[in-house]
């Protein structure tokens, strides 16, 4: 029997911590239980939101007028062959526990990808990235639930559509599907992949085999440094990760920015098609934003430009408007546009 919770507050259930009640929430612990939430929701003609674990969601300070659906199915399968693993994952299976157990099994994929935060089904919806790596490299299919018909369907990786942070799900059709299960294709006892200038300094001069597990372990140790792993003792614990996504330009206005900047040797990442994807933390430092920089009960993450920090008493509509001067400015100083990365409810 489902019983969707009344004016349930969103803040706690998302990392940054802000925002109002929902009119319900409902836990979802298996594909029945979604099903049936959306159809509680569309015979009383509310809206629905689907939650998982919250990492990178923003919701404003009224709430959401509406059902929100935690997704909490668990279930992972494995299936070795050929030299692979095969590795489906229910949309509600805790990140991290997945890239440790794929590294546990001497599984190469995901092992860069260690320490985010979140569950395994909003992977695909942003291609979820780190330390040079990205889940678009090893999903080869998700099963979603396409909301109007309440149908289950089969994508494979072309369908969704990956590029930096982007898929079909996120910019194509954002409200069609629901991810209910994700499949990774893995390679059994490969070398680990490490594109990452200090993850690879790291490894060198640690002497040691590269293996999958160290990768992760310096991946983690990283991720500490910078603040990127949930850590209620963190005085920077209360953000949703990066908050804006790498700008990408053309080479003449990567020139530019760096002119504007006055300082030579600004990080740049050259794409195939010849743009240039810039670092949004060195914008917003460049444009007078320094770590650690306070407006009030909000501010930026002491280690880390590009995260928006809530302290205590933060309310959304302040992360919201020192975010949108953190944008004005970038635009106005160095002549670059900064787009959230974060979902908006009701902003
Ligand atoms: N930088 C600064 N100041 C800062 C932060 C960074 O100058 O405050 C410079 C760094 O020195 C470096 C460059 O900017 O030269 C890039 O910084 P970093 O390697 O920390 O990565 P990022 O581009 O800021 C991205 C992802 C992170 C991911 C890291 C590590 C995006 C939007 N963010 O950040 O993902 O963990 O790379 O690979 O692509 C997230 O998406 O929420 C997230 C945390």
């Amino acid at each position: 029997m489902l019983s969707p919770r009344p004016c349930v507050r969103l803040g706690p259930l998302t990392t940054l911590g802000v925002g109002g009640d929902a009119s319900f929430v409902v836990d979802a612990t298996d594909e029945a239980n979604v099903l049936a939430a959306f159809r509680w929701a569309k015979e009383r003609g509310l809206p629905v939101r689907v939650l998982g674990g919250g990492s990178n969601v923003v919701v404003a300070d009224g709430g959401f007028d509406g059902l929100v659906v935690r997704m909490l199915t668990r279930g992972r399968t494995f299936t070795a062959s050929d030299g692979e693993l095969v590795l489906t994952a229910a949309a509600g299976e805790p990140w991290d526990e997945l890239v440790a157990e794929a590294v546990r099994r001497e599984a190469q994929g995901l092992e860069c990808l260690s320490g985010i935060p979140g569950l395994t089904g909003a992977t695909p919806i942003q291609n979820v990235g780190a330390y040079g790596q990205e889940v678009a490299e090893t999903i080869t299919s998700v099963r979603v639930l396409e909301r109007d018909t309440l149908a289950t369907r089969v994508l494979d990786a072309a369908a969704c559509r990956f590029a930096y942070r982007d898929s079909f799900f996120k910019s194509e059709a954002p409200e069609r599907y629901v991810v209910l299960g994700v499949t990774f294709r893995l390679r059994l006892r490969a070398v680990p992949s490490v594109r990452y200038g200090e993850l690879a300094q790291k490894l060198a001069s640690d002497g040691g085999e590269p293996t999958l597990a160290r990768v992760r372990e310096l991946v983690l140790a990283l991720r500490r440094g910078k603040s990127m792993v949930l850590d209620a003792n963190d005085e920077n614990g209360r953000s949703c990760g990066s908050f804006f996504v790498n700008p990408v330009v053309t080479s003449e206005r990567a020139l530019a920015v760096e002119a504007l900047a006055g300082e030579a040797h600004m990080p740049r990442y050259p794409q195939p098609d010849g743009s240039v994807k810039l670092a949004a933390g060195w914008l917003i430092e460049r444009a007078g934003f320094t770590k650690g920089t306070r407006r009030g009960a909000v501010g930026l993450s002491t280690k880390h430009a590009l995260a928006i920090v809530a302290h205590e008493g933060a309310r959304a509509a302040d992360v919201v408007a020192f975010a949108r001067e953190i944008q004005r400015t970038v635009r106005e100083e160095l002549g670059v546009e900064l787009t959230p990365e974060p979902v908006f409810w009701g902003i």
